[in-house]
């Protein structure tokens, strides 16, 4: 079975993730890397250097290329990855794939993105008192997106090993 992750940024999907093909045995993937590997560029350098729509593209591609690869392991999303063209649906009709939202509020987000903003060409220029209307607009545009996974699995207050086991017991 393949495990797919997602959630919005700062959801954990690369923690939860690595923690989670560790209990199970498999390997862990990481979707932004593998954008990362296939074009050359960091994500950031992506979005600056080639624009967003390039990096739906090629994000669409190596989705596809992974999904359809007929091996065990849990893969992490980028946090807009299930919002673009049909990539839910594509998600969704795999018969050998898990789908698991990590749902967490906009206050525990704000605290988690607002560490590493810089990195996040989406929140980059956001100044910190707008971020949490800004997440919480996006994230109830996102919504009807992540609410069609699997599996939803409440992240806030709960450590990676509370997570992990949840997850666990609900496979
Ligand atoms: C994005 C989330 C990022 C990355 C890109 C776009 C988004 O991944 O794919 O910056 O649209 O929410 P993380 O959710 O891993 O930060």
């Amino acid at each position: 079975m393949k495990i797919v992750l997602l959630g919005y940024m700062g959801s954990g999907k690369s923690t939860i993730a690595k923690a989670l093909a560790k209990e199970l045995g498999i390997d862990a993937k990481d979707l932004d890397k593998q954008i990362e590997a296939h074009v050359g560029l960091s994500v950031p350098e992506i979005f600056k250097q080639k624009g967003e729509l390039f990096f739906r593209k090629i994000e669409r591609q190596v989705l596809e290329d992974e999904i359809s690869k007929n091996v065990e392991g849990v893969l992490a999303l980028g946090g807009g990855t299930p919002c673009y063209g049909d990539n839910m649906s594509l998600i969704s009709s795999q018969e050998n794939v898990r789908s698991i939202y990590l749902k967490a509020s906009i206050s525990s987000l704000t605290k988690r993105v607002l560490s590493d903003s810089s990195e996040r060409p989406l929140i980059k220029g956001i100044k910190t008192e707008a971020l949490p209307e800004f997440i919480g607009k996006h994230l109830f545009e996102r919504m009807p997106f992540y609410e069609r996974a699997d599996l939803i699995v409440n992240v806030d207050q709960k450590s990676v090993e509370e997570v992990v086991g949840e997850i666990r017991d609900l496979l």
